[in-house]
């Protein structure tokens, strides 16, 4: 099976590239991130701080978490509940960073994600794809923006989907969650050494996904 890891930072425009370079090439795309919001939002329904380690731990038991794909869109389910939308609010994104510090989370979810990329042709996004789910991956890429830019894409993104924003809030909140996902302890959000940094700060989404077309064309 070919696979495709993209890695980077919160709002870097991975899920919208990853889409569309999945859809040229007729391959998956796993939406890793998914993963750990459902995690968090089960974890927060349940009443658990989601910072603290007992209590998330104490909720994996009843996290019933699973992908399902649908005319090739990722659909996420706590058990027959399609949450794919709840885990969208800004609570399930600080909820998501929270649990994804915690080992075993990390534990709970490793396996489902080897086996869709073991049985599939996919890209996957997500923090530690090429360092650490996929070291293999035949193609590994980077993909970076500044904070200031990332902020504004999500801005636009949740206005868009008619949910009440604030631009300064969601910078702080992503710069936070930013220092959270490459400073904790496992599997810390980095560069693999052999993965292709883009930086798309300055670059259109056309643009974007012709720098990576390119790529995945010179490594395959
Ligand atoms: O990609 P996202 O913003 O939906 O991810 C939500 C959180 O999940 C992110 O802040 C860190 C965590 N995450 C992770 O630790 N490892 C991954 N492979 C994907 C996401």
């Amino acid at each position: 099976m070919i696979n495709i890891a993209i890695d980077g930072p919160a709002g870097a425009g991975k899920s919208t590239i990853a889409r569309q370079l999945a859809a040229g090439l007729g391959y998956i795309y796993v939406d890793t991130g998914a993963l750990y919001r459902a995690v968090g939002v089960n974890a927060m329904r349940k009443g658990a701080d989601t910072k603290d380690v007992q209590q998330v731990t104490g909720t994996l038991g009843s996290a019933d978490v699973s992908l399902r794909f649908v005319d090739g869109e990722q659909r996420v389910f706590l058990g027959d509940e399609d949450v794919s939308l709840a885990i969208r609010t800004p609570e399930a994104s600080m909820a998501a960073s929270n649990v994804s510090a915690i080992p075993a989370v990390r534990e709970f979810l490793f396996d489902l994600q080897r086996d869709i990329a073991a049985k599939n042709n996919c890209i996957m996004d997500g923090r530690d794809i090429g360092t650490v789910v996929l070291p293999n991956a035949q193609v590994k890429i980077f993909l970076t923006a500044s904070a200031e830019v990332r902020a504004k894409r999500r801005y636009d993104e949740l206005l868009a989907k008619g949910m009440q924003a604030d631009y300064k809030q969601v910078l702080d909140e992503m710069v936070q969650r930013d220092y959270q996902d490459s400073h904790r302890a496992i599997a810390p959000l980095k560069q693999a050494d052999d993965a292709v940094l883009v930086d798309t700060s300055d670059m259109n989404l056309e643009q974007v996904l012709n720098t990576l077309n390119k790529i995945v064309k010179e490594k395959m």
